[in-house]
Formats: structure tokens, C-alpha cells, sequence
């Protein structure tokens, strides 16, 4: 009797268990920004950072770790950081992911601390509070943790009364704080206590709105320490780049536009004059340059260069041969042939266009300068994940680039190579070009 009561109760507890809701959240910390690695770090808060290279490596190698998990909707706070890192995650996901925009889960507002030095900004007696009694501070024209505290609640209330049964939230450090205070019940003095690096991943089960457990912490082991560096060898870096047409809508951050610059820089040149300009257009100004240019291709207006390639009557043999290979293709219909031609016309909707100038009066070996900086360009921007094509057509309107880029009259420009993300569905950019072989043009003697 006894015993069959006790199976009864065993078997009663066991449903309550087996009823008992549960969600999965997966918290991710943005990657990297300047404002981390600064030797005199500041105090960032509500001001908009962007990830610099190491943080985008990192949040992708974040996103590698998670792309086979259940991770619901990716919320990521309204500051431009955490959409970026979010962006990041999510291509590397193995479905196809939804990203939504929270306000509620926004980097606490460090009011006028925002922008100094943490020294100007806790440098006096505030430093003690700063650390060990962040509940006494008082943020001039910021906002408290306890209301932190309530909007991060009031998200959570939502995703409970969701169907959804598991999210992923990308954030804040200062957030992802007082998270850990809110999931362990702990109070505010512990605020430091489970601080996530930059791109770290916790895992947590919900059972309440008041009720979680950590499954683990701070996961950031897939963050080797050599993730930025080149995946590539040099082989495999010239074959993976080839001209991409077509780019997805996807800013390149200013940090690797400079790093790829700087990269190219190492390039030789006749007496290391180093005679080349580089002007790079992005957003505003490339979209007015892009507004003129779909105008005027629309209308048939004919373009020009500073410096002529002749007509194509006139190419080269090889160019003419290669060409009409290119267009008598397996597959190649008008439709497609029609839309390959017209992939510049909206400077193949790339993000970003570097105009490569040289001096007026420039000798064929500048010319010839301007090639080797181009392609190392290219190379140097495959490795660091940007594609890219190099296009005539990119410069057949010089007088609307220069309304636009400040290139002065006396310099001509060369050639324009656009860089950005390649959209890989689209198929402009699966054709690769049949190269020669070494004996179709290369003869050794000895
Ligand atoms: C100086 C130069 C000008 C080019 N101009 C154009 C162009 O106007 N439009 C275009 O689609 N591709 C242009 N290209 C890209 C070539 O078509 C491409 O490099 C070639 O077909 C080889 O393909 P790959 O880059 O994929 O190896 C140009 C390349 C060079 C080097």
C-alpha cells in the first residue's frame, strides 16, 4: 500500500516536472569596438562604436559555434554594435535566422560619464561605488540600474508569453551584468561579478519570468586567438578571389577599408614612387554617384574615361577571343549576357568604390604601379572577407565621381574597383574565368 502510494506521488511529481515550460536564451556580448582595445578605454555606453576587424572575426566565429543550435529570433539592442555582431552570427547560422531590433535590451545610458576616460569619468571617490556599490551611483543624465532592471524584466515578460521557445539576445556588457544579477537572483553589488567578454556566449534555461538556470557562461573558447588572421594561403587566396558583380547591402566598417589600404600599401613601385592616389567612396557620397549613374546608364548616356581603352573594335585579339567565349557560354542566355552587361549601372550595388588615380603626365610604369596596388587591393581585401571586381565601367563618368570625391583636375582617373560582400546566390558571381596555362604564354629558357 505504501509502496503504490509512493509510485503515485513519484509518477504525480514526475508530470509536474514533465509540464513544466521552459524556454532556452542564448546571450551574446557584441564583438570588439576601438573603445575596448583603446590603451585609455572610455566610457562607451549609448555612443555608436563599430566592431573593428577582430570583433567581426570574432562575433562570425561566435556564430560558427552556434550554427547548428536552436537559437530562436536574435534581439539585439538598437545601438549599431550589436546589430553588426548580430548580423555577423546569423550569417554564419546554419537556417535561416530572424533578426528583430529590441530597444528594451539598449546599453544602459551612462549619461554625461559617455565619451571619457574611465579615469575623468570614476577617478575620484565615485571609483569605489564604480566597483563594489554600482546600486549608490548616480549617473548625471543617465539612467539607474534598477530601471535597467524592469526593461530588461518587460522583455522578458514578452518572450514568456511567446510561443517561442528560445531566443538568442545580443548586447551590452553593462546589460549582460546586471542580466547575470537577474538570472542568479544576486544583488547589484555582485554587478561585476559575471562579466562576459566581448563576443562571450552564456547559455540559460527560463522556467519563469523570475526563474532561470545557467547552463554556462562566458563561452568564448572558439575565439583562438589567430581567428583574423589569414585562413587562406597565398594560393588558395588568388583562387578564392575572382570578380564578384553583385554585392549584398552590407557596409564595409571603415576599420577594414583601412586595414586592406594598408595592406595594399606594401606594394613596389618604379623608384618606390608610390605614385598612386586613392580615393574611397562609401555611403552618402557613393549613393549620389550611384543615383547619377543608374540615370544616365538608363538613358543611354555615353560614357568616357580619363584615360581611353579604345573601342572594342580595337581590343586586343585575346580580349575579343575571350570575350566571345565568355558569351557563347553553356547556359548563357541574352537575358543573362544582357544582365552581366548591366551589372554596373548601380556600380553593382556594391557599398563601397575606390577610384584609383594617377598625376596627369604619368609614365607607362605608373600605369604599370597602379596595376600591382590594384591587385593587391583585391588579394588584401579576400583576406580580410571583403569581395571585390575591377571595373572600367566603374569610372565612365568621371566629371559625376569628382562632383562627389574630391579628385582634382589634374589627376586621372584610372580605374575604380568596388568592394563589398558578394551575394554567392546570385549567378553573375558562380561564373569563373577559364585562365591559361603556363605554356600558352610563358616560355622558359635556360
Ligand atoms: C583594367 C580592368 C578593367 C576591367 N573592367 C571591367 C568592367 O568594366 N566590367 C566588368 O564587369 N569587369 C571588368 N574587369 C574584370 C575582368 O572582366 C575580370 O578580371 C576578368 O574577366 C577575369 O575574371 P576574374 O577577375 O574573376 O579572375 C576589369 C578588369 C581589369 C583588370
Amino acid at each position: 500500500m505504501r509502496a503504490s502510494l509512493f509510485i503515485i506521488l513519484f509518477a504525480f511529481l514526475l508530470s509536474i516536472v514533465h509540464s513544466e515550460k521552459k524556454k532556452t536564451i542564448y546571450l551574446i556580448r557584441h564583438g570588439e569596438t576601438n573603445f575596448n582595445t583603446d590603451p585609455v578605454p572610455r566610457v562607451r555606453g549609448r555612443i555608436n562604436v563599430p566592431l573593428n576587424d577582430e570583433g567581426i572575426a570574432h562575433c562570425r566565429a561566435a556564430g560558427e559555434f552556434l550554427a547548428n543550435e536552436k537559437i530562436g529570433k536574435v534581439y539585439y539592442s538598437v545601438i549599431p554594435r550589436a546589430k553588426q555582431s548580430a548580423e555577423c552570427i546569423v550569417e554564419k547560422h546554419n537556417t535561416k535566422v530572424e533578426m528583430v531590433e529590441e530597444p528594451l535590451l539598449i546599453d544602459i545610458s551612462w549619461g554625461v560619464y559617455e565619451g571619457k576616460t574611465y579615469q575623468e569619468a570614476f577617478g575620484d571617490e565615485k571609483g569605489g561605488d564604480y566597483m563594489f556599490h554600482p546600486e549608490k551611483l548616480n549617473i548625471p543624465e543617465g539612467e539607474t540600474f534598477y530601471s535597467v532592471m524592469n526593461r530588461l524584466r518587460l522583455f522578458f515578460i514578452k518572450f514568456w508569453e511567446s510561443d517561442e521557445e528560445e531566443c538568442t539576445i545580443v548586447s551590452h556588457g553593462a546589460i549582460t551584468n546586471i542580466l547575470s544579477l537577474m538570472f542568479l537572483q544576486a544583488p547589484l553589488e555582485k554587478f561585476w561579478s559575471m562579466y562576459m567578454s566581448a563576443c562571450g556566449v552564456s547559455k540559460i534555461q527560463m522556467k519563469s519570468i523570475y526563474s532561470f538556470t545557467v547552463e554556462y557562461w562566458n563561452a568564448n573558447h572558439f575565439l583562438k586567438k589567430d581567428y583574423n588572421k589569414p585562413s587562406f594561403n597565398f594560393r588558395d587566396l588568388l583562387e578564392k578571389r575572382h570578380s564578384a558583380r553583385n554585392f549584398l547591402d552590407k557596409p564595409i566598417p571603415e576599420d577594414t577599408l583601412r586595414n586592406i589600404i594598408k595592406d595594399s600599401l606594401l606594394s613596389p613601385s618604379w623608384c618606390n614612387s608610390q605614385p598612386w592616389n586613392i580615393y574611397v567612396s562609401s555611403g552618402e557620397s557613393l549613393n549620389k554617384i550611384r543615383k547619377e549613374w543608374i540615370e544616365k546608364t538608363s538613358q543611354n548616356v555615353k560614357g568616357y574615361g580619363d584615360v581611353s581603352p579604345g573601342h572594342r573594335t580595337d581590343f586586343s585579339k585575346r580580349s575579343q577571343s575571350t570575350m566571345q567565349e565568355f558569351f557563347n557560354k553553356e547556359g548563357m542566355s541574352e537575358e543573362k549576357i544582357k544582365i552581366f552587361e548591366n551589372a554596373a549601372n548601380d556600380l553593382f550595388n556594391a557599398p563601397t568604390v575606390i577610384y584609383l588615380t594617377l598625376n596627369k603626365g604619368h609614365t607607362v610604369y605608373s600605369v604599370y604601379d597602379l596595376g600591382g596596388i590594384g591587385f593587391a587591393i583585391m588579394l588584401a581585401a579576400k583576406e580580410h572577407g571583403v569581395d571585390s571586381v575591377v571595373a572600367y565601367q566603374l569610372i565612365t563618368y568621371p566629371d559625376v565621381i569628382r562632383k562627389y570625391v574630391n579628385i582634382p583636375n589634374d589627376e586621372d582617373i584610372v580605374i575604380g574597383i568596388a568592394l563589398g560582400y558578394e551575394n554567392e546566390e546570385h549567378f553573375m558571381n558562380q561564373y569563373r574565368s577559364p585562365k591559361l596555362n603556363v605554356d600558352d604564354v610563358c616560355k622558359f629558357t635556360n
